[in-house]
Formats: structure tokens, sequence, C-alpha cells
């Protein structure tokens, strides 16, 4: 009988200290989140040196509360998985630091994983059946990635944005209507009360690659509008606005997953990332793939903002691939997908 791994998973690369306890990189066991929102709102944005203090408070509470919950104890743990880039050094460093001391104490291996492996692995939670190869669109506050997930630890990215990521242009385009952060939820929220054919934003094409993104161009028409409406002493309907802008995103993001989906005929797509929680963009890309006889998945949104269940999920594949990391493991904040430290 196969025996059960389980991974105790630590991610601390931007502003939510996490810890999980996931069993066979599919099971889990518990998921404790303590999120630094409520702090980095009253700045209108993540402060790194807030983050990383307010990880290094938190850190030992959370990963205690990951095994209580568990019930499990640390020798029962098989190793210690932790997001080591890419993210905020700072920040970073505390869930790495921490992760290397409790598997050195413990005499457990140490598992590095890079934080958009979680996030797309963030789909196998709650799908058994959801295999590779498969696509996934990666849209996050930090990133927005087209990557073909030929395996278990094969990324080939197909695009990327070349500005802005789609989860920063929400938050910007949140702060300029007035809505604060973090600004994805509240545009998407705000968005259900306006007309998504209101105002004609752009949706950029890249001629020269074909799956990449870019996002400041719609960015900038919306200040624009706004800046132009206030000149004109016009009054400005926020909603159509929010529901506007949030529509050129969500059919940039589809338009390129489909043209994935129908260059390489695949036949299962995901999403991942903080904006994958969008119903919006979520609903649209499922339609486009199911037209195209293509099953599409996404997380609950508890696994599409950043937890550690979804490095438990990625550290778990790592390990049984062979994947160890000694104690010379640093935070690598620009850790591209695919590379190794
Ligand atoms: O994955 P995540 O928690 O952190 C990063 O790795 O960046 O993503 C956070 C981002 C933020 O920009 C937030 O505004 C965006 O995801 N986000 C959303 C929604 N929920 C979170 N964007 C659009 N619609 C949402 N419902
Ligand atoms: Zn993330």
């Amino acid at each position: 009988m196969k025996q059960d791994i389980n991974i105790l998973a630590i991610e601390s690369s931007c502003d939510e200290t996490a810890a999980a306890v996931v069993r066979n990189g599919r099971q889990v066991l518990s998921n404790v989140i303590s999120s630094q929102i409520e702090l980095h709102k009253l700045y209108g944005g993540v402060v790194p040196e807030i983050a990383s203090r307010k990880h290094i408070e938190k850190i030992n509470q959370v990963v205690t509360e990951a095994l209580k919950q568990a019930e499990m104890t640390l020798p029962q743990i098989d190793a210690v998985a932790v997001t080591y880039g890419p993210g905020l050094v700072g920040a970073l460093l505390v869930g790495v630091a921490f992760a290397k001391a409790l598997a050195f104490g413990a005499g457990k291996p140490l598992v590095g994983v890079h934080h958009i492996e979680g996030h797309i692995s963030a789909n196998y939670i709650e799908h058994p059946e959801l295999e590779p190869p498969f696509l996934c669109l990666v849209v996050s506050g930090g990133h927005t990635h087209l990557v073909k997930v030929a395996d278990y630890g094969a990324y080939e990215i197909l695009g990327q944005t070349r500005d802005d990521a789609a989860g920063e242009a929400f938050d910007k385009v949140a702060r300029a209507i007035g809505l604060g952060y973090p600004g994805g939820p509240k545009v998407e929220m705000l968005a259900k009360e306006g007309n998504p054919q209101a105002i004609p934003f752009p949706r950029a094409k890249l001629e020269d690659g074909p799956y990449d993104f870019s996002f400041s161009g719609l960015k900038s028409a919306v200040l624009n509008y706004l800046n132009g409406a206030q000149m004109r002493e016009e009054q400005v309907c926020r909603a159509d606005v929010a529901a506007s802008f949030q529509q050129a995103v969500s059919d940039v993001l589809v338009q390129n997953l489909i043209r994935g989906v129908e260059t390489f005929q695949i036949q299962k797509a995901a999403i991942a990332g903080g904006v994958a929680s969008n119903q919006t963009i979520r609903k649209a890309a499922e339609a486009a793939c199911r037209e195209r006889n293509c099953q599409f998945y996404y997380p609950s949104p508890i696994y599409c903002t950043d937890n550690a269940a979804m490095i438990g999920a990625a550290g778990y594949y790592e390990y049984i691939a062979g994947t160890r990391h000694d104690w010379s493991l640093n935070a690598v904040p620009n850790l591209k997908l695919g590379e190794r430290q």
C-alpha cells in the first residue's frame, strides 16, 4: 500500500502569513491564513517593511495552528515546503528562515517552491481528476502569465504581461475611483451595478507576442476618462467605469487563453491567482472553453488568493520528483518559473 506523504507548507511572499498541511498533494488537512490586509489598507497598498515585521510576529502562531488543525505533530510530517520566490524579499525571507529552522530542527527534508507553481497547483486540490497537460492562466497582483503545464513541475510560459499585472490594474483602477485596497473584489462588487458596454475602453493587441498582455494602456484610458469628466465637471457613473474596465480585462484574458487552447488543441484549461476569483472572468473563460470542448477548472476563492495549501500541493509534486533544498536556500525575489536555485 502506498504510504501517505504529508507536507507542511509555508507561504509569506506578500501580505498573508500562511501555513497548511497537505496530504498527497491534493487533500488539505489544514489551511491557516493570517491576512495583513487591514493593516496595509491604511496606506492604499502593501508596505514591504510592515509586511516583513508582521510575518515575523505571526509565523510561529500560524504554523503551530496549521499542525494543530491537521491533528499532526512535526515528527509525523514528511517534508517542509516553503515559497522562496518570487515576492517581496523581506517577506519571503521570514518564511524561508522559519522553514529552514523547522526542517533542520526536526530532521526533515526542505523543499523550496515557486509561488506561481503554487498558484497553478491550487487547481489540484479540488479537482482530483485534473492532471497535466493543461493550459493555465495565472492572474494575480504581481503576475499575468499564460502557462503550458506539460507535466508536474514542467512549465512553458507562452506569454506574460509587458507592464502591469491584471490584479495590479484592478488595484490601481479601484484607487482611482475611490474604492481603496485591495481593489479587485471591490471593483467586482461595484461592477455588478454597472453596464460593461457603457465605455469602450481599449483592449491591447500585441502583434509580436500573441500570448502577451498589456494593461497599462487600459489603466491610462480609465484615468484619462475620469480626469476628462472631472475637467468638464461631468458626473461619472463609477459602476459603469468598474464594469467596462472589468469587461476589457476579461476580454483580453479570455482571448489569449482561447488562442492558446485553439492553437495547441488543448482539452483542459485552468485559471489561478487572486484575479481568478473574479466571477465575470471565470464565467467568460468557462463559456469560451466549453464552446471549444475544453474542460475548464478553477479553484475556490480561498485557494485563489495567497495561501499555503497551494504551496503544499506544489511541494508534494516537487518532493516526489526528488527536489530537495539545503540550508543555503535563500529568498529569490525575481525567481523565474521553471528556474531552480
Ligand atoms: O494571488 P494574490 O493573492 O497575490 C499575488 O500573488 O499577487 O492576488 C492578489 C490580487 C490583488 O491585486 C487583488 O486585487 C486581486 O488579486 N483580486 C481580484 C479579485 N480578488 C482578488 N481581482 C479581481 N476580482 C476579484 N474578485
Ligand atoms: Zn500570489
